[in-house]
């Protein structure tokens, strides 16, 4: 997720085809595309969901971060307006997220260097006191871009496995074990 124009779409299409278009075309609602990668040694099928940055489609968006492991928050590092963005952009993920779904905050279009805006430094602080990891990237030259999606599939991917070792420990202290049922569902 992030403002419109900061390259969400770029980024997929670097990580999933190994490509770039230099329009911008504005995503109209979300797309979806998924990749098989390889994470902690086991093949996941990772979906993406790409979020449209136009504000008219806010409350869409938000309505899909409810189901998710793991959240990609994009700003252009030749854009601080989309970098003020990142902070109301949290405040949407703590209202609607899971509390265990890993973020990272991601500083796109590093390759453009000469417009930068945001200096790393700052970045680096803004992420710590949100307690995320910060990457920057290039989906132009592709600089990054492997390396945020297996961060964020590593943390999603403990993410789910402690919800499921979460369900498993229940069903182990489910006290009726029998199988006689006391309570309605
Ligand atoms: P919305 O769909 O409107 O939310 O926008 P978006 O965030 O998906 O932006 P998109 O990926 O369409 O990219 C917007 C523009 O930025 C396009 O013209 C891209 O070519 C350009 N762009 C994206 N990433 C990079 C990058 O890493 N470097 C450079 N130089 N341009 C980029």
């Amino acid at each position: 997720i992030g403002d419109s124009g900061v390259g969400k779409s770029c980024i997929l299409e670097r990580f999933e085809k190994g490509s770039f278009r230099v329009n911008h075309v504005p995503t109209i609602a979300i797309d979806f595309s998924f990749k098989m990668l390889k994470v902690k040694d086991q093949m996941v099928k990772m979906q993406v969901w790409d979020t449209a940055g136009q504000e008219r489609f806010n409350t869409l968006t938000a309505s899909f971060f409810k189901a998710t492991h793991g959240i990609l928050l994009t700003f252009s590092l030749t854009d601080k307006n989309s970098f003020a963005n990142t902070s109301k952009w949290l405040q949407q993920i703590r209202a609607n997220a899971p509390k265990e779904a890993a973020i990272i905050l991601v500083g796109n279009k590093k390759d453009l260097e000469a417009e930068r805006q945001v200096p790393r430094e700052e970045a680096e602080v803004f992420a710590q006191q949100f307690n995320v990891s910060y990457f920057e990237t290039s989906a132009c030259t592709g600089e990054g871009i492997e390396e945020a999606f297996l961060f964020l599939g590593e943390q999603a991917l403990t993410c789910i496995e402690g919800n499921t070792s979460k369900l498993a420990q229940n069903d182990l202290l489910e006290p009726n074990s029998s199988g006689s049922k006391t309570k309605c569902c």
